[in-house]
């Protein structure tokens, strides 16, 4: 999706927002631009394509200027072309504008601007915003922000700077993510940390309808009715080296290999086994509500929706409460009527993405309590939720979530223990719960010793173009995520089904050509599973088995067995999905594909 990058400062801003604009690629893009302010010269590049390609258009070019702006876009209004990259300027090129989001209204205020004599040079929404800022100009360019933000319908993250404004940039936000970073006579704003914090781990988060002038000596923030805003800064966790390769050739790899420590910093200061009770700080605030709640809904799309459908399993397993799963794009749109004292659990990476933000807002309207389950710290809605529990997995920078959703299934396992442990389970289950949640990095690193082996299984099977993916129970949100994992990175079709509906349709798709990778550890789908795998075998159908270590049955009846440590019932997709990551990493690695950044796809889905 789209990025911003901003500095203000004393040293030269064009190698500064270079190296920014590299630290948001991950987040997918079509061209990139940037400005940057001289004096009174306003120094501008575009280009289409990767960000290399604007280096080779500045590299040799000494620009001195300590102002300004760049920009990643993702083409929403307007192909991916010089003329649409941004920045994007008015008539005059006064105003150099970036902006992320979408203006609804852009048809009225450019017909409107049209008919006043403006001409508009790309077909981008953002270009009426360059032009009203420009209008509402006299001397202040926060007031010409202000005044363009009542005109606009929609959401934006933008940020501004005037030809005769310099040493300022002003940035504003309403339902696009911006962060301000501060530093030391240097300020910088941004639409993620990723792209600041090499230089400052001290952020402000912007909230909506809010805006900000920066500049060397500090910044302010206002309101969008010109009330001045005093926000304490926060620190970031993520360290500089997060964003780093440290000599993997994929982020997506790095971060199925870091998942040991996902779930130890997941767990970290948040077990008391002597006890059987998980503590979670951040739920505190909603727990006296909270522990008496008879009826769930999460919310959540993609990958951090099937973290969702196997929390289901896991709280109506430990505890007594009623649990609905519901695709954020759906629920959204849908006539809500909740029992009293619902609690809405919204799941997300990036706490930033539109239907689930969508989703919580409409919740809140019918009167339903609010809990996330993010990974970016101080994201939106991590900030419009009551309460919540961060994933502490930093950066995740692969397109395809990984490590997070691994991050996802324990913090749901902790939530349910913590409830289940007020309701109904006993200290005795509290326990074996604990020591099995803390021996899980262990088993994961037995799971990824095999890698070798799971790269050969892929090269058996890569240039296979259908694939299905079955499981039961906790097993059925695995095989989804499996297939999930497996189109989006290498383009594979591939199908994720309930194995219990393989009569019901799918089974007639099985020939000798297409693989099905079957979820079927030991628990208690364990024999179901295996009269699945008969069925296919009978069809001459190849099947893959993700098993648990000595399953003899498996072995005789299963093509490639690819074993996973024994385990609780409930935890078995947290070991069960490593091996389906790894699958599909090694297909897109054979098919030669752009592993970390897929196509057509972006990281954080900030428009509907
Ligand atoms: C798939 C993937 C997406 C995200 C989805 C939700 O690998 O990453 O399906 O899970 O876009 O994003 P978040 O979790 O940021 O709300």
């Amino acid at each position: 999706m789209c990025g911003i990058v901003c500095y203000v400062g004393k040293k030269k801003a064009k190698p500064i927002l270079l190296e920014g604009l590299k630290r948001l690629e991950y987040r997918g893009y079509d061209s990139a631009g940037l400005a940057v302010q001289d004096g009174n010269h306003i120094h501008c590049f575009r280009t289409t394509g990767k960000i290399i390609e604007l280096e080779k258009k500045i590299n040799d070019l000494d620009i001195c200027g300590t102002t300004g702006i760049a920009h990643t876009r993702w083409a929403t209004h307007g192909e991916p072309s010089e003329a649409n990259a941004h920045p994007q300027m008015d008539q005059d090129e006064n105003i150099f504008l970036i902006h992320n989001g979408i203006i609804e209204n852009y048809h009225t205020l450019k017909k409107r601007l049209e008919k006043s004599g403006t001409v508009f040079r790309s077909e981008t929404d953002t270009e009426v915003l360059a032009h009203l800022i420009a209008l509402n100009f006299d001397g202040n360019l926060d007031e010409a922000v202000r005044k363009t933000m009542a005109q606009v319908e929609g959401t934006f993250g933008l940020a501004v700077i005037h030809r005769h404004k310099p040493g300022e940039v002003v940035v504003a936000r309403r339902g696009s993510p911006l962060i301000i970073g501060i530093g030391k006579d240097e300020n910088f704003a941004a639409s993620d940390v990723a792209a600041m914090v090499r230089y400052t781990n001290k952020v402000i988060h912007l909230n909506d309808n809010e805006l900000a002038s920066l500049s060397d000596e500090g910044i302010t923030i206002s309101t969008a009715q010109a009330k001045t805003v005093e926000r304490a800064t926060e620190t970031v966790e993520w360290q500089p080296e997060d964003a780093e390769l440290n000599g993997f050739p994929h982020f997506m790899l790095k971060e199925i290999f870091e998942q040991p420590e996902t779930i130890r910093n997941a767990i970290r200061g948040r077990l008391e086994p002597g006890e059987g009770v998980p503590k979670l700080g951040g739920i505190m605030p909603v727990w006296e509500k909270l522990k008496e709640c008879r009826h769930v809904v999460i919310v959540a799309c993609g990958t951090s929706y099937y973290a969702g459908c196997v929390g289901r399993y896991t709280f109506e397993k430990l505890t007594e409460i009623g649990v609905e799963v519901e695709l954020a794009s759906e629920f959204r749109y849908r006539k809500l009527n909740f029992p009293p004292n619902t609690f809405i659990i919204a799941i997300s990476q990036s706490g930033e993405t539109a239907d689930t933000l969508a989703a919580i807002r409409e919740a809140k309207r019918k009167g339903a309590h609010l809990m996330g389950i993010v990974n970016v710290v101080g994201s939106s809605i991590s900030r419009e939720t009551e309460a919540g529990i961060y994933c502490h997995a930093g950066p995740e920078i692969g397109v395809a979530s990984t490590k997070i959703f691994i991050s996802q299934l324990t913090i749901l396992t902790l939530l349910a223990l913590l409830l289940g442990r007020h309701q109904k389970l006993s200290l005795t289950e509290g326990v074996e719960a604990i020591k099995a949640l803390s021996a899980l990095p262990d088993q994961l690193k037995r799971v990824l010793a095999q890698d070798n082996y799971i790269q050969a299984v892929a090269e058996k099977y890569y240039r296979w173009n259908n694939w299905l993916f079955l499981g039961r129970k906790y097993g059925y949100p695995i095989a989804m995520e499996g297939a999930l994992k497996l189109k989006e990175i290498s383009y594979i079709h591939a199908e994720g089904y309930a194995a219990g509906e393989m009569k019901h349709g799918p089974i007639a798709l099985i020939n000798p050509e297409m693989p099905t990778v079957a979820i079927v550890p030991k628990d208690s789908m364990h024999e179901k599973m295996l009269n699945n795998i008969h069925e296919i075998k009978s069809r001459r159908g190849p099947v893959i088995a993700i098993a648990t270590e000595g399953d003899e049955k498996i072995k005789e009846m299963a093509d490639d067995v690819i074993e996973i440590p024994q385990t609780l019932d409930y935890l078995y997709p947290i070991l069960c999905v490593v091996p389906c990551q790894l699958l599909a990493y090694h297909c897109a690695r054979f098919l030669n594909r752009e592993i970390d950044k897929p196509r057509n796809l972006a990281k954080s889905v900030t428009v509907e």
